[in-house]
């Protein structure tokens, strides 16, 4: 059967560095943020993918990835993309009845009939420019399943501190739900640690009269009025502070099987 016609990956190959566990958090947070998703299997969603743009020089990611969330749907398919035709043929090895490798960009190279329900892109979009964000958002958002997820997002190079775009397919396209600030507190723990890592969208808007800015203001301002919890831990400090910022009006998540693991989820005002 003569292979299907693809059209040109839309996108451009970029620096491939990446790191075994690098991406751990971003998979406990997906695992504990919206574990149905990951479960569901009726209709279309019964052979549905979780796609892992952008994996780099090698697969590791994709793989952890892949082992993580199958303790959840040990049936779930998980299809890795990349720009670089190169590192596809590298990662063919590791390719499995369940695992693939393909070459592609933010136009998903999908098979006939494959549909997908969760895209994570992580320190792919912050190689490009900041007005690239968009379309590219909205690319990948034309493969989501409806009630859909992608995680787009930054982290430093050990995955250490993070943070990403969570972005839901409605009956209008994707929408922001949530931006989401994940560390393990190997930095330590400020509210400025987030900083270098926002995602390209949010990276040169830390400026007065910019929501993430004021976002900012707020988490400093109420990490500072519970430092005496600072002494009971980093964990203790961090979990204070979103507690704090919760009072003072943002809508942040304050459950704690999310904040006791150096998760913050944020939802801006539309
Ligand atoms: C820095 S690596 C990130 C690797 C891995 N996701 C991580 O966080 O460790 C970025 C990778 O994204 C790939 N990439 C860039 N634009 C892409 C696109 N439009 N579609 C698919 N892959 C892309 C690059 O070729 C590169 O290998």
């Amino acid at each position: 059967m003569p292979a299907p016609r693809r059209t040109r990956p839309h996108g451009q190959i970029t620096r491939g560095k990446t790191a075994r566990n690098r991406l751990r958090k971003a998979d406990a947070f997906l695992i504990l943020y919206d574990p149905a998703l990951l479960k569901r299997r009726e209709g279309d969603f019964a052979h549905a993918l979780y796609v892992d743009l952008g994996y780099g020089a090698e697969p590791f990611t994709t793989l952890e990835s892949a082992a993580r969330l199958r303790t959840l749907h040990p049936a779930l398919p998980v299809l890795g993309v990349e720009i670089d035709p190169e590192r596809v043929a590298a990662a063919q090895p590791y390719a499995d009845a369940l695992t693939h490798f393909r070459l592609g960009g933010f136009n998903l190279p999908l098979e006939k009939g494959e549909t997908v329900r969760v895209i994570r892109a992580f320190n792919v979009l912050r190689q490009y420019e900041e007005h690239e964000v968009g379309p590219a958002w909205d690319s990948l958002g034309a493969s989501l399943l409806p009630g859909g997820l992608l995680l787009e997002g930054t982290s430093d190079p050990f995955g250490r501190l993070w943070v990403a775009n969570l972005l839901r397919k409605g009956d209008t396209g994707l929408g922001l739900e949530a931006v989401v600030f994940g560390t393990n507190f190997r930095w330590g723990f400020e509210p400025a640690l987030f900083q270098p890592v926002l995602p390209k969208n949010f990276i040169h808007r830390m400026t007065p009269g910019e929501p993430v800015y004021e976002f900012f203001e707020d988490w400093k301002a109420a990490a500072r009025a519970v430092i005496g919890v600072k002494d009971l831990g980093l964990r203790q400090w961090f979990i204070a502070s979103a507690e704090q910022l919760a009072q003072r009006g943002q809508r942040v998540d304050v459950r704690r099987k999310l904040l006791s693991r150096g998760l913050l989820v944020w939802r801006p005002e539309r």
